[in-house]
Order: structure tokens, then C-alpha cells, then sequence
């Protein structure tokens, strides 16, 4: 695929627009990594034109990108790229106008920040208007439908006008570099991969932690919930790229045949084990870094049975993970802002120390805030002593910003508008992973409806109801915190 040429936003005036889009477009544009010609059409129902799009795009950047890396040549060059063709997306007659902005429909890149509804509509009026041709790009946000049948609508629909070789499905988490550093982790170095399987790993753990609650999105988040929000993609495709085979190639077939591979193989977690293998909790009034916040069902307005936190005790039914189990939890409101995965290698098979203190060796993958990449060894304790070995746990730690510290951290966005403008899909959902995640998703909420499983309160500023505690020390774990 040649690099695009025109890249046409849709739901160019949006917050992702603002927050993400634009100050990543701006980045590469600014480090030249865009082609010089490449023109982006902003297009959305306000009737702006292309200066008053301008102007919105220069206060998001004021905004949003720090005041050192905006040098005045560098932004005007990149509103320069800028056009707005105003559209009602429903009315057809309205896509001639965007087909004359676009050049070369060939080489032309689009990205869907809508709401689903309008997905369809939105289809229908691009390929009429002739912008469905083979080379280009079609790039889609979530959420991607609220169960399997909706995904599957929206997904046939765009399938009527887009061959899946063209369709690049965002899931933003594989755009940030410590989510990539995972494979770089397992298939760049021969240490893990021998231990890597139920032989040497005792357990997985995946967590995502937010600070902040509903943040004004009560339609959308209400009507979602944790499970839908987070696990649904992101949580899922960090379990994936844990728990995958070791792909022959970094190329979009080979990535994601494994990953859909691990996906298919997670157990379902049905109406009998939902009370055993999952907790759903809300937050109630509690506080975050001393400050006082209100309770879920206070910011909304109303009581609600919608999960702020879910927990959940996964499987993967094959023969390397036979055994061991993936906890995963994420929530808003806790109290502390984190995403990390932990590997618990499993102790060594006799302590010739015998030492109680000898802990087994631990893998911590930190994604966020901090990036970095830590690994706990036993060592000896130095010293002199009469009665053998003292060991301790000591990490050895590479904090990435540190040992990269002349390369700008890229925010995942730029990177995945790059490689949609360039036409790699290798970090972008195929449609068969987003289904086999739906699958496993409306597993667990039919079994949560068919048991009446409600949401048990946790105060704002902590790790969610004891009973995520419980889920994981029955098995004699305790989540790292
Ligand atoms: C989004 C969810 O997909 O991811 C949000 O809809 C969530 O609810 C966000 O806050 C988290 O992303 P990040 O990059 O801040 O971890």
C-alpha cells in the first residue's frame, strides 16, 4: 500500500479530535514524517469553514502539546494541510463535496471518530461518492458495537464496501511503546521464552487503574460499564500478546493469527463460575490523593447497576498455559493511576538455602505512568553470618525514559495514525479477534444477568471490593500493588 495522500477525518471537532488526533498529526508533521503533499480533511456536522477548523485545530494544539515542541514554522505548516468540508453524515448528497476535497481516491486514508450509529450511514455515503476505491484505508474507533451481534452488524456493514485487508480497527493500547516493548521482551531475547509456559510461570497479572470516574461520558460509559470499556479490547489484547505464540514474522497475518488463536482458546467464564470467577464493584464517595470525590451514582445522577471495577479470573485452554491462571482487573477511581502486567515465575523446585524468605522471580511489565521493565531476583544479602546464605529480593530494573533518554516518547496515537497513513495494519484488531472478544465478553454478562450478579460498592480511592481480594488469595495470590 502507497502512503496516503489525503487523510479525512470524520469527527474532526470531537475531544479524541482535540485531545489525540490533531497534537499526534501535529508530531509528525512536525518531525517530517508525514509526505509533504498529505492534506487532512476535517469533516463534522458544525458548520465551520476551513479557517474557523484552522483556528480550532491551532487552540487544540495550544492546548494539548507543550509550548517547546510547537515552534510557530511548524504549526503553521501543519494548519496549512488543513481543509473542513461540513457534513450531516446521514444525508448522502452531502459526501460529493468531501470526494471533491480528497485527491487521489486511491490514496486515501479515513478515520471514523463517530458514534457507531452513524458507521453505516457513513459507509454507505463514502463508497457512493467513490471514495471506496482498493487503496484506500479505513480506520474505525471504538466502540465497535456493545455485544457480538452489534459488532457483527457494524462489521458487515463496513465489510460491504471495505475488504478487511483495508479496515484498521484501533485499539489504542497497541499503539503505546510498552505494549509493543512486550514483544520486544518475549521474541527479542532467548531468557524467557524457555520458562514461559505453565512450567515456569505460576500466574499472570493484568491491571489498569484509573484515577478519575465518569468524566462527563455518562451516556456512553453507563451504558458500558468496565467490562465492555476496558476488558472487551484493551485488557484482552494485553492477555493476547502475554500469552501468544511466538509469531514467524512482525507482519499483520502472523501477528494476529496467534493472538486470535489465544482468544479462542480463553475458558468461558459462564453462569456457574461468574460468583467464583468475577466481581463487578461500583465506587461510592471515598477520596483520591487527599482530595474528596462524590459516588458513582452521584455523579450520574441516578442509582445504577453499571460496573466501575471488574475482576476476573482467566483461563487460556491450551497446552502451554494449562493451569495457570491470568487475574485481570481495572477500575475508575483508584487509587492510583497504574497499567502493568505481572509474570509470577514459579518457585525453584528446592531451596538449598532453606530459607523461608526465598521468593519466586517476578516479571513487571510497568505501561503506565512509569514505563519501565523490572525483574525481582534473589540475591545474597551481603554480610557475614554463622548459619548460611541470607538471600533477599532485589529488582533489577530498566526504566525506559532513562535508558532511551535522547527519544521522544511517542503517545500511541501518533503511531498508529502513521502506520494508517502508511498502510501497516500489524497493530490494528482484525475482525475475527474483536468477535472472539465479544464472544467471551457476553459469556460473562449473560452470566451475570442470568445469576442476578449486582455491583458491590468499593470507596473511591481503593483497589475495589474485597472481594477482588478474595478472587485471587483463594488461590493463595495477592494482587501486586
Ligand atoms: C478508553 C476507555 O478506551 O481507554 C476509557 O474508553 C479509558 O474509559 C481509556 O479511560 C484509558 O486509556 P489510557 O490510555 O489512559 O490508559
Amino acid at each position: 500500500m502507497s502512503a496516503a495522500t489525503s487523510l479525512l477525518l470524520f469527527g474532526a471537532t470531537g475531544d479524541l479530535s482535540r485531545r489525540m488526533l490533531l497534537p499526534s498529526l501535529f508530531g509528525l508533521s512536525a518531525d517530517g514524517l508525514l509526505h509533504p503533499d498529505l492534506r487532512i480533511i476535517g469533516t463534522a456536522r458544525s458548520g465551520l469553514d476551513t479557517a474557523a477548523f484552522r483556528a480550532m485545530a491551532a487552540q487544540a494544539l495550544e492546548q494539548h502539546v507543550e509550548a517547546e515542541r510547537r515552534p510557530p514554522a511548524a504549526v503553521a505548516s501543519f494548519l496549512d494541510r488543513l481543509a473542513y468540508v461540513p457534513l450531516d453524515a446521514t444525508q448522502a448528497e452531502g459526501y460529493a463535496a468531501l470526494a471533491a476535497e480528497v485527491g487521489d481516491p486511491c490514496r486515501l486514508a479515513i478515520f471514523l471518530s463517530t458514534a457507531p450509529r452513524l458507521f453505516g450511514a457513513t459507509i454507505t455515503g463514502l463508497a457512493g461518492a467513490g471514495l471506496a476505491c482498493a487503496g484506500a484505508r479505513l480506520a474505525l474507533e471504538k466502540p465497535l458495537g456493545h455485544d457480538l451481534a452489534s459488532s457483527r452488524a457494524i462489521n458487515d456493514a463496513v465489510a460491504g464496501a471495505y475488504p478487511e485487508s483495508q479496515i484498521f480497527r484501533i485499539d489504542h493500547y497497541l499503539g503505546k511503546e510498552t505494549v509493543q516493548n512486550l514483544l520486544a521482551l518475549r521474541f527479542g531475547n532467548i531468557l524467557f521464552e524457555p520458562l514461559w509456559n505453565a512450567t515456569g510461570i505460576d500466574h499472570v497479572q493484568i491491571s489498569v487503574g484509573e484515577t478519575v470516574g465518569l468524566e462527563g461520558r455518562t451516556d456512553y460509559y453507563d451504558g458500558m460499564g468496565a467490562l465492555r470499556d476496558m476488558v472487551q479490547n484493551h485488557m484482552l489484547q494485553l492477555l493476547a500478546l502475554v500469552a501468544m505464540e511466538p509469531p514467524a514474522r512482525f507482519d499483520p497475518a502472523a501477528v494476529r493469527d496467534e493472538k486470535v488463536k489465544v482468544l479462542r482458546s480463553l475458558r468461558p467464564i459462564g453462569p456457574r463460575d461468574v460468583e467464583s470467577h468475577s466481581v463487578r464493584g461500583q465506587y461510592d464517595a471515598g477520596a483520591i490523593l487527599g482530595q474528596p470525590v462524590r459516588a458513582y451514582a452521584d455523579e450520574l445522577g441516578r442509582a445504577s447497576d453499571t460496573e466501575t471495577f471488574v475482576a476476573l479470573k482467566a483461563h487460556v485452554d491450551n497446552w502451554r498455559w494449562r493451569g495457570v491462571p491470568f487475574y485481570l482487573r481495572t477500575g475508575k477511581r483508584m487509587p492510583e493511576r497504574v497499567s502493568e502486567i505481572i509474570v509470577q515465575f514459579r518457585a525453584v523446585p528446592h531451596s538449598m538455602f532453606g530459607d523461608a524468605t526465598l521468593k519466586p522471580n517476578k516479571l513487571i511489565i510497568s505501561i503506565q505512568p512509569d514505563e519501565n521493565i523490572g525483574l525481582r531476583l534473589m540475591t545474597k544479602l551481603p554480610g557475614l553470618g554463622r548459619d548460611g546464605l541470607k538471600l533477599r529480593a532485589v529488582p533489577l530494573d530498566i526504566g525506559l525514559p532513562g535508558a532511551f533518554a535522547d527519544v521522544r516518547r511517542r503517545i500511541a496515537y501518533e503511531r498508529l495514525l502513521l502506520d494508517l497513513v502508511e498502510g501497516r495494519q500489524t497493530l490494528f484488531v482484525r475482525r475475527d479477534e474483536v468477535e472472539a472478544q465479544w464472544t467471551w465478553i457476553d459469556a460473562i454478562r449473560a452470566g451475570w444477568a442470568e445469576t442476578g450478579m449486582q455491583v458491590k460498592p468499593y470507596p473511591a480511592g481503593t483497589w475495589g471490593p474485597s472481594q477482588a481480594i478474595a478472587l485471587t488469595e483463594r488461590d493463595g495470590v495477592s494482587w501486586h500493588d
